[in-house]
């Protein structure tokens, strides 16, 4: 049985204007010690994925259907208590822009320890201080910088010591909502290059989400693509990055490769993204693909099995 597995997710918000689904049937799963990329552009559905996964939904969010396997358990019937037993302990997120969020009046370390305390009530203090310095070996931070407050550290290090906050509780899943997006682009590559490093030796499972395909490209075993809320197309990291179907896949690939451009037939279709409170039955993305027929707007939608590794919801591909 893999860790997690995500069957038929929708999840949706009550809005003024209202209900908006903001994620539809969206199936997946991921093993023990392996990594799972959510990419897809602002407002397809990663942070809200993310959210549900940690049972965190704002209170307009709801789940409205399937099932969140956790080793077996279906964590959407869990009591909010037993939820507060998971999260952290077993699932943690490293929230998006959470490096700025670090509090600026404490030093680094002890917020780290604090949140040790709080969780283990049996750990003392000093074990506390001990746990905080062998999690900054590991993630790159030199002990000495353990008094530091957070503006004394660059971006990369607050980044760094948000890695090192999810790790505290060692948890079996991370999840890791647009990590290095306020970085520049070397420290990035730095810190996925240790956070996969990471992940391999403490054999942890970790969901990246990320706008940006490169970013999931270099650190995923598996990819998801988002659009509009819907999975629209899943699949192994080289299934996906080397035999894209979705048009919507090519287009963001054609964005980030530039050597091996097989896709020449690929046209970048602008467009704003789709209505999300009356959303068609059919593709979300026709209207901007450029290999668009008129019954893709009305046709329900079915997954088409590329290979056991690799599907994609598009009636047009297969
Ligand atoms: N608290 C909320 N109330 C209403 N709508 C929301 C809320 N949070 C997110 N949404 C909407 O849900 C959709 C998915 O948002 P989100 O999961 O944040 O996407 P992403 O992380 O991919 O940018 C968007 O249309 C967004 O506007
Ligand atoms: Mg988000």
């Amino acid at each position: 049985m893999p860790l997690l597995e995500v069957d038929q997710l929708s999840i949706g918000y009550d809005t003024s204007d209202g209900y908006l689904s903001a994620v539809s049937d969206v199936s997946f799963s991921l093993e023990k010690g392996k990594s799972l990329g959510f990419v897809g552009e602002s407002g397809c559905g990663k942070t809200t994925i993310g959210m549900a996964l940690m049972g965190l939904l704002p209170p307009n969010g709801s789940v409205r259907s399937g099932r969140i396997l956790f080793k077996e358990e279906n964590l959407l019937g869990k009591s909010d208590e037993a939820m507060r037993q998971i999260r952290w302990n077993e699932i943690a997120m490293i929230f998006q822009a959470a490096m700025n969020a670090l509090n600026p009046v404490h030093r680094v370390g002890d917020q780290i320890a604090e949140a040790i305390l709080a969780h283990r009530p049996g750990v003392s203090k000093d074990e506390a201080r001990h746990q905080v310095k062998a999690l900054f070996e590991m993630v790159g931070i030199p002990k000495n910088r353990m008094k530091d407050y957070p503006h004394q550290y660059s971006g990369g290090m607050k980044q760094r010591a948000i890695i090192a906050m999810a790790m505290a509780l060692r948890p079996k899943l991370i999840i890791a909502d647009e990590p290095t997006t306020a970085l520049d682009v070397i420290v990035q590559d730095q810190i996925l290059q240790e956070a996969k490093r990471l992940q391999e030796t403490l054999d942890i499972s970790m969901i990246y989400i990320s706008h940006d395909i490169s970013v999931v490209a270099e650190t995923c075993h598996d990819i998801g693509v988002l659009y509009g809320g819907q999975l629209v197309e899943y699949g192994s990291r080289e299934s996906v990055l080397e035999s894209p179907f979705h048009p919507y896949t090519k287009m963001l690939l054609s964005s980030f490769l530039t050597v091996s451009t097989k896709r020449a037939d690929v046209v970048i279709v602008p467009g704003d993204t789709p209505n999300l409170i009356n959303p068609l039955p059919g593709c979300r993305f026709c209207e901007r693909c450029s290999y668009y027929e008129a019954s893709c707007k009305l046709k329900a939608l079915q997954y088409v099995t590329i290979s056991p590794t690799h599907k994609v919801l598009c009636s047009r591909c297969g």
